[in-house]
Parts: C-alpha cells; structure tokens; sequence
C-alpha cells in the first residue's frame, strides 16, 4: 500500500519510480514535503514536470533533504557552488553513459542527485535507472550470503583523468559495503557500479571482473528499470543508495542542458 497516499502519483514502471502532478516545488509546505520524502522513499525516482527552478530555488529544494554537497571533481557553475551543469559534450566525450551512482569514491556519497531540465533534445538523451534492492533481493540466498561478507574498492581515478585531474585523483579508493542497508528504510540493496567499482577487498581487478561483471548485468536487467523521457522543466530525483542510472547518449549534438545538485549521504553500512 502506498505511504504516500495524498499526492497524485502516476508508477513509470512495476520496478520504480513516479510522476508526481500538482506539486510546484517552490512552494512546498511542511505537509506536502512529508509526502514527497516518503515516496521518495517508496518509488526511489521522482518526476516533477513543469517546474521553473532557477540556481536559487533548485538549491533550496534540494536543501530540504538536506546539506548539498559541493562535487570533489567535477566543476559548478559561476555563481552556486552546490549546482553542475550538464551539457551535450558529445558522444565521445560523455562521462555518464555507464551505469553509476554518483560519487561512490567519496568515503559518504550522496544521498539523493536531483537534476532539472534546462533545454532538452526533440528526441532521445534520455536516463534509465536500476533498483538495486529488487536486484539484491532476486539473488539466491547462497549469493547474497557471499555477498553482505564483501567490501569493494570504489575509485574516482576514471572521473578526475576525464576532468584532466587525473593524479590528484589516483590515490583515492574508498572501501564500501557490496550490500549496503539503507539508512532511512533498513532494506538491503547491492551497491556496486560500472563507473567507480574497481575490485572487492584484498582481490585484484582481474580477479574481480568476473563477479562484478555479472552483479552490474544482473543490476541493470530491464526488468529493474525505468526509463525518463526529457522535457524542459523537468526535476528528476533519485535516490542513490539505491539506484544505479545511466544517461543514454543517441542525441548526437543537440542541446541538452540539465542543472545537478546533490544533497550529502552518509557513510554505507
Ligand atoms: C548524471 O549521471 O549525473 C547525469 C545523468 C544525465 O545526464 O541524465
């Protein structure tokens, strides 16, 4: 049944995420906002359409979930500090279309990324995302046994060499629970990624590839998914202990504009 039973929630798929209509997000009260966190909660992904969020008012949405966290790497635009601009750097250069949460190489990773449409493609560009508490709970209970006793290296090294900071970034690997629990709802979820996964504790890469090669297969079935169609004024949040997402690049050079902001995590357990 759902926690969330006073907003007009349309589901995207059987797996996660849901629109949700009538909300306009500069104008929250404490009820309503009590309503947003627990389907946040409850769908992992949030579609607001129709939104007009400049820097400001993006930046105290996402500050009701808590402090933004100001991104180690990548950089922000001139005049807020918590907000990324996302743009069409074209396919080759693209750094997101591989499935990810975001910043797992950060000892407290975020705990939810929102983005907001700014200008979008007349078609594609658009983000899938995984529930890895359905790709957790699917496993047999020999594999998930296996996995809670595993702690993985997550490295930042691949993201700073794209920013050109590649040596700052060399020496950062964060350990991290394969099985984290979350922290608001105590339901289990897997928690590795293609992007920043490099190797389970005292194993080498090689070794690794294997296992995590199927987990991230196995994470991001279609099953697992839901898939976000841009339009400009779109606010998408997602929750990133517990989803993985990946940004489909099939738009070639047309313009796609989004704002990120990211609202601090804390450590996995
Ligand atoms: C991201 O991975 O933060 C961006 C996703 C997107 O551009 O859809």
């Amino acid at each position: 049944m759902s926690v969330s039973p006073d907003l007009d929630l349309v589901r995207m798929t059987g797996a996660l995420g849901a629109e949700v209509r009538g909300v306009d997000l500069t104008d929250l009260d404490d009820g309503q906002f009590a309503r947003v966190h627990a389907a946040f909660l409850e769908h992992h992904v949030l579609v607001f359409r129709d939104q007009k969020l400049d820097p400001d008012a993006l930046v105290a949405f996402g500050q009701r979930f808590g402090p933004l966290y100001v991104h180690p790497i990548v950089p922000h635009i001139e005049t807020h500090e918590e907000v990324i601009p996302i743009s069409n750097l074209g396919k080759r250069r693209t750094i997101t279309e591989v499935w990810h949460s975001d910043v797992t190489f950060a000892p407290c990773p975020p705990l939810a990324s929102a983005l907001y449409a700014l200008s979008v493609p007349d078609a594609g560009g658009d983000t899938l995302f995984a529930n890895q508490h359905l790709a957790f709970e699917a496993l047999s209970p020999g594999m998930q046994r296996l996995l809670r006793g595993l702690r993985a290296v997550h490295s930042g090294d691949g993201l700073g060499a794209a920013m050109k900071q590649g040596e700052a970034w060399r020496a950062h690997g964060q350990l991290h629970p394969v099985v984290r629990t979350h922290p608001e709802t105590g339901r289990p979820a897997l928690f590795v990624n293609r992007a920043f996964t490099r190797a389970f504790e005292d194993m080498t890469p090689a070794e690794s590839r294997p296992l995590l090669d199927f987990l991230i297969e196995w994470a991001t079935a279609p099953h697992l998914q839901c898939r976000h169609r841009w339009r400009k004024g779109d606010l998408v949040m997602w929750d990133n202990r517990s989803i993985m997402h990946y940004a489909v690049h099939d738009h070639g050079d047309a313009k796609r504009n989004l704002h990120r902001i990211t609202v601090e995590g804390d450590e996995p357990r």
